[in-house]
C-alpha cells in the first residue's frame, strides 16, 4: 500500500469500476464503486453510508503532501492565509477550508519559502520604509558559510539558488551576501537571533508568531530574518476546535520561511513549558509570558508531541531555541528523569489495559497480542458495553477481564463513587476528596466500626449476608439514580439477592467495608492511576448518513455522539499513559471533521501528546478493506506509539476523505516494499464445512486440513497463538459459530435460484432485464414469477435499490473477491453476503474470519446479535499491528517517526516472542 506523491497529479472522477490497490491508489477510480458500496454497508450502526455527490467531488489532488509524510517534513509541508496582493504568507486563515492539506483549489500548497509579506503589501500605502537595519559585526564568513551553506552556493550575484527538488515550491533558496546576529527595526526594537517575536499579517488578522532562526542581507542587498513558525491552536489541524485550548499556548512547528526584516513587529516571551497532564500543576508552571508552548506541531498524521530542547526545537543552530525560564528548565530536567525512570518502570509490570465500548472485545484481544508479541504484557483488567451478549463474549474468551456491562456513563459515575468510597475505608488517601465530604453513614473515624448491626435494627427480619457487587444507576427501576449494591440475604438464596442504594446500607458498614476492602485488592475497578492503556469506540451514530437530523453545526450536542465526550472524560479522570481511540471514517468527513477535531484537541488540552491515522483492514491480511481512524494518545512521559505500515497488498474500496487523506497509513508512492498478496475470500474461508440455511450448532468439528497460511494460522488454538497469555489453558479444538442467519422461506427460494458463479444476484432471476445504462428493467416478455406464498420470485426492492442501478440484491460472492466493510447485518436484500457455492449467507464465522477473529473466539447471544458482534469490531489484525507498536512505544523504544515496520511475516512468527520469553528476562 503506498500513497501518491505527485502534487501535479489530479485525479478525475470516472465511473470506472475497476478495483485498485493500496499500493497504487488511483482515488478517481473508487468514489463511484464507493457510492454504491458504502451506501449499502452499515456497520456499527453509526457509519455514513450516504456519500453525497458534494463530497465525492472533493476527491481531487492529493496535493503533493506524500513526500512531507515524514517527522521532519513538516517543515517542507504548506499553509496558506488569503494572498496579499501576489504575495502569499505562511498561515491559513480559518475562513480558508484549506486545512492540513491547504493549497489554493488545485491540490498544490501555497509557497512560503517563496514568502513576501512586505510592509507595504501589509498596508497597503505604498511606501517603502527602510528603518530595518542589521547592526553590529556580522557573523565571520568562514563561520556564516559553515553554519548556513546552503545560503551561499551561489554564484555571487546570484539571488536564487534551485534547491534539488522535485517540489518547485521549494526550489529557491535566497542567496546571501552576509549573516548577522542582531537587527534593529523602526529604529527602536532591537532583535537577537533566536529571540521570539510577532510578524506583520494582512489586515485584520492577529499577527504571526515566530522565532527568528536567521538573519541575513541577501546577494542584492535586501535584509531578510528566516522565521520558524509558532501555531496557534486554530491554525493547526485543530481549527475552529481551537477553542478548546487556551489562547495562549501556542505550537512550535518545523516550518521556516525568509521574510523582509521590516515584518517584525515586536518581541515576544514564549515561555517553554513542561507537558503535564495534572492541569492544575502546570498551570502553576506557566510564567508571566506573551505565549507558552509545550509541543511541536508536525503536519504528518496530525502529530502533536512533546517538546524536548535537543530534538524538536533546535532550529539550526540554536542550543536552545525557546525561552524559558529557572523554573521551567527545573521542570524540563525533572520530567526527563520522570521519563527515563518510567520507561525502566514499563519494562518490569504488568500492564493494565481498559476497553471501552468493548463489544466483545477484538480491539482489546488485538492489542494485547501485539504488545504481547513486543515483550509487552499487556491484559484487559476492565472492559465496559451496554450491550449483554457482547459482554458475554468477551467474559468468555477472557475469564482474567473485570467485564461491565453497563454505559460508560454510568462507568464514570461509578469511578468516582468507589474512590469516595475507597477514601472513607481509609483504602486510599486522597488530597482532592474529603472523606467528610462523602460520608454517608456520618461516621466520625476511619470506619473502625465494631457497632452491632442488629443493634441499629429494629424488627430485624432482613441480615446482609453479602455484598456481592456494585452499580451506578437505576437496578431497582424505581427512577432513582446512584450507588447501588447487590446484595445476598442471609439464609436467604441467590434468588432473592436485590440491589441496595448506598444510603440504606448503615446497617452493615462491616459488609460494605470487607466489600470495599476485598474490591480494592483485587482492583475490581480501576482508580486514577491505575490504568495504563485505554482503547476504546466511542460509538457517534448521531453522523450516520442515515440520520436525517444530524447536526452539523455542533455535533457534540447531539445526544448520539455524547460518548465521544464521556470517553475523552474518562481518560481525564484516569489518566491513562497510553490511548488509543478508534472511529469510523465519518469523524474526520462529517461536518468538516468536526468530531475527529475535537477527540484531537481534547486530547491536546488534556496535555496528551496525539497524532491521528487512517488504517484499512485489508492492508493487514484481510479480503476486506474497511477504513477506520486510530487516534493515539501518550502522556507526556512515553512514547508517542507509531502506526504500523501495511503488511499486505489490498483492493482498495469506498471513499477516503480529502482532508485528512494524508493521515492514511501508507508506504509513500515509489517506494520500493514487497507487501504480501492480497487476501481473498477463497484463502480466508474456503476450508469450512459446508452448512446449509437451517444449521442450528454452534460448535462442530472440522472436515478439512487447513488449505492456506491464514487458514493455518486462524485455527491456532489459543495457547498457540502468537502473544496468547501463557495462563491460556489448551482448548478443545472445536469450529464455533459456523451458522448463518437464518433466511425465511422466502427468501431461501430466491437464494436457491442464485445461480453458483462470479457476479451473481437478482438480475440473473427470471423476467429481469439489465438495460444499457447498467439500470434493471422487467422483461416485458416474461411474466412476473411468484413463491409458493404468493410473494414475487424478485421483489419490488431490488429492482428500485438505488435507482435499479444496483447489483447487490441477493448477490453472491466469489472465491476470487474481497468485501469493502463486513457489516453487522447479514441480510441479502441490500449486500452481496450470500455464499459463493451455498444457498445462504456467510456464516457468523466466516464473517468473523473476515475480521481476523482467531477460530478460538466464541461468540454469544442470538444469531443477529454475534453478527452486529463481529460486524462492530477493530478488525483483530489491525488492532494486533496497533499492539505491536504499542508494545515498543511502551518500552521507551526509542523513534520519533510516525510510521514503522511489522516483523517479517507478522504476526505468523513462528519463534514466539510471546510474554513467556519476556517473563523469563525480567
Ligand atoms: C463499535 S462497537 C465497539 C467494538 C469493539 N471495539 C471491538 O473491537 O469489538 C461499539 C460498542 O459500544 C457499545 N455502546 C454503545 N453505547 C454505549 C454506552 N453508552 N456505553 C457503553 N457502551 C456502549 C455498543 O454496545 C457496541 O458494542
Amino acid at each position: 500500500m503506498a500513497k501518491t506523491s505527485s502534487s501535479s497529479r489530479k485525479p478525475t472522477r470516472s465511473s470506472q469500476r475497476n478495483k485498485t490497490t493500496m499500493s497504487k491508489p488511483k482515488y478517481e477510480e473508487v468514489t463511484d464503486v464507493a457510492h454504491e458500496e458504502e451506501s449499502t454497508q452499515v456497520s456499527r450502526g453509526e457509519e455514513s453510508t450516504q456519500v453525497s455527490h458534494e463530497e465525492e467531488s472533493t476527491q481531487v489532488s492529493r496535493g503533493g503532501k506524500r513526500k512531507n509524510n515524514s517527522a521532519s517534513g513538516a517543515s517542507k509541508s504548506k499553509r496558506s492565509r488569503p494572498e496579499l496582493g501576489s504575495k502569499t504568507s505562511p498561515f491559513k486563515s480559518e475562513s480558508e477550508d484549506v486545512g492540513v492539506l491547504g493549497g489554493d483549489g488545485s491540490g498544490c500548497q501555497k509557497t512560503p519559502s517563496k514568502l513576501k509579506v512586505t510592509r507595504r503589501a501589509v498596508h497597503g500605502n505604498g511606501k517603502e520604509e527602510q528603518d530595518a537595519r542589521f547592526i553590529g559585526e556580522p557573523v565571520p564568513d568562514e563561520e556564516a558559510r559553515r553554519r548556513w551553506p546552503k545560503r551561499y552556493e551561489g554564484v555571487e550575484q546570484k539571488q536564487v539558488v534551485s534547491k534539488n527538488s522535485k517540489d518547485e515550491n521549494d526550489s529557491e533558496i535566497i542567496q546571501a551576501r552576509r549573516h548577522y546576529t542582531q537587527a534593529e527595526v523602526d529604529g527602536r526594537v532591537l532583535y537577537n537571533l533566536y529571540a521570539d517575536a510577532h510578524v506583520k499579517a494582512e489586515e485584520g488578522q492577529d499577527y504571526y508568531i515566530c522565532k527568528i532562526v536567521e538573519m541575513f542581507e541577501a546577494v542584492d542587498g535586501t535584509l531578510y530574518f528566516t522565521a520558524q513558525w509558532f501555531y496557534r491552536a486554530r491554525d493547526t489541524v485543530m481549527k475552529k476546535l481551537g477553542h478548546l485550548i487556551d489562547k495562549k499556548r501556542v505550537f512550535f512547528s518545523e516550518i521556516q520561511d525568509d521574510n523582509p526584516l521590516d515584518c517584525l513587529v515586536e518581541k515576544l516571551i514564549i515561555a517553554k513549558v513542561s507537558l503535564n497532564v495534572d492541569l492544575e500543576a502546570k498551570k502553576k508552571m506557566i510564567p508571566c509570558c506573551d505565549y507558552y508552548c509545550d509541543m511541536l506541531y508536525l503536519l504528518p498524521y496530525s502529530s502533536f508531541i512533546n517538546l524536548s530542547p535537543e530534538d524538536k526545537t533546535n532550529c539550526s543552530e540554536a542550543s536552545s531555541t525557546i525561552s524559558s525560564d529557572d523554573i521551567n528548565s527545573v521542570n524540563e530536567e525533572k520530567s526527563q528523569y520522570e521519563e527515563a525512570s518510567q520507561a525502566s518502570n514499563n519494562k518490569k509490570s504488568q500492564v493494565t489495559l481498559l476497553d471501552l465500548y468493548s463489544g466483545c472485545g477484538a480491539m482489546s484481544t488485538g492489542l494485547c497480542l501485539g504488545a504481547n508479541m513486543a515483550g509487552l504484557k499487556l491484559e484487559t483488567r476492565w472492559a465496559v458495553d451496554l450491550n449483554k451478549y457482547a459482554c458475554e463474549s468477551l467474559k468468555w474468551n477472557h475469564p482474567e477481564t473485570e467485564v461491565r456491562n453497563e454505559s460508560a456513563e454510568d462507568f464514570l459515575a461509578l469511578l468516582k463513587e468507589w474512590e469516595r468510597l475507597c477514601v472513607l475505608f481509609s483504602l486510599l488517601k486522597s488530597e482532592n476528596l474529603e472523606k467528610q465530604s462523602f460520608n454517608p453513614f456520618g461516621m466520625e473515624d476511619d470506619g473502625d466500626d465494631d457497632d452491632n448491626e442488629e443493634d441499629d435494627t429494629e424488627g430485624d427480619v432482613f441480615e446482609v449476608e453479602k455484598i456481592l457487587a456494585l452499580c451506578y444507576g437505576d437496578p431497582k427501576k424505581k427512577g432513582e439514580r446512584g450507588l447501588h449494591f447487590q446484595v445476598r440475604w442471609k439464609n436467604y438464596g441467590p434468588e432473592e439477592d436485590t440491589w441496595e442504594p448506598l444510603e440504606g446500607m448503615d446497617d452493615c458498614r462491616e459488609c460494605l467495608k470487607d466489600f470495599v476492602t476485598h474490591g480494592f485488592n483485587s482492583k475490581i475497578l480501576p482508580l486514577p492511576g491505575d490504568v495504563d492503556v485505554i482503547c476504546g469506540g466511542p460509538p457517534c451514530q448521531g453522523i450516520s448518513g442515515f440520520n436525517r437530523f444530524r447536526n452539523k453545526e455542533n455535533p457534540l450536542q447531539d445526544e448520539k455522539n455524547k460518548q465521544l465526550k464521556v470517553f475523552m472524560e474518562i481518560v481525564e479522570y484516569l489518566k491513562p499513559k497510553f490511548v488509543l481511540m478508534e472511529n469510523v471514517v465519518d469523524i474526520v468527513k462529517f461536518a468538516e471533521g468536526f468530531l475527529g477535531r475535537y477527540a484531537l484537541s481534547q486530547l491536546i488540552h488534556l496535555n496528551y501528546q496525539v497524532r491521528m491515522g487512517m488504517m484499512a483492514a485489508g492492508a493487514y491480511g484481510l479480503p476486506q478493506f474497511r477504513m477506520r481512524v486510530f487516534l493515539w494518545g501518550a502522556r507526556p512521559t512515553e512514547k508517542l506509539p507509531q502506526y504500523p505500515l501495511p503488511t499486505h497488498d489490498v483492493v482498495v474500496r469506498g471513499v477516503i476523505p480529502l482532508e485528512f487523506e494524508m493521515n492514511t497509513v501508507a508506504y509513500d508512492e515509489g517506494q520500493k516494499v514487497e507487501l504480501e498478496t492480497k487476501l481473498l475470500l477463497e484463502d480466508a474461508i474456503a476450508d469450512l464445512p459446508a452448512v446449509g440455511n437451517y444449521e442450528h450448532q454452534d460448535e462442530m468439528d472440522y472436515d478439512k486440513d487447513p488449505q492456506t497460511e491464514f487458514q493455518r494460522f486462524i485455527r491456532l488454538r489459543k495457547e498457540e497463538m502468537p502473544g496468547s497469555s501463557p495462563k491460556a489453558k489448551p482448548a478443545k479444538h472445536l469450529l464455533y459459530d459456523h451458522r448463518p442467519l437464518e433466511l425465511n422461506v422466502d427468501d431461501y427460494q430466491r437464494v436457491c435460484q442464485i445461480p453458483k458463479k462470479k457476479g451473481a444476484n437478482f438480475r440473473d432471476l427470471p423476467g429481469v432485464l439489465v438495460r444499457d445504462d447498467n439500470k434493471v428493467e422487467w422483461d416485458p416478455n416474461v411474466e412476473r414469477v411468484y413463491l409458493k406464498s404468493g410473494k414475487p420470485l424478485v421483489p419490488d426492492y431490488a429492482m428500485s435499490f438505488i435507482g435499479g442501478s444496483s447489483s447487490k440484491p441477493f448477490a453472491r460472492l466469489w472465491w476470487d473477491e474481497t468485501v469493502p466493510t463486513v457489516v453487522t447485518r447479514a441480510e441479502p436484500h441490500n449486500q452481496a453476503i450470500l455464499h459463493p457455492e451455498q444457498d445462504r449467507v456467510l456464516s457468523v464465522r466466516e464473517n468473523a474470519r473476515l475480521q481476523g477473529f482467531p477460530d478460538y473466539y466464541k461468540l454469544f447471544g442470538p444469531v443477529k446479535e454475534r453478527y452486529i458482534q463481529v460486524g462492530n469490531a477493530v478488525a483483530v489484525p489491525v488492532a494486533r499491528a496497533l499492539g505491536y507498536a504499542l508494545g515498543l512505544a511502551y518500552q521507551g523504544v526509542p523513534s520519533d517517526e510516525p510510521l514503522m515496520k511489522l516483523p517479517l511475516k507478522f504476526p505468523n512468527i513462528i519463534e514466539r516472542i510471546s510474554s513467556e520469553s519476556s517473563e523469563d528476562n525480567s
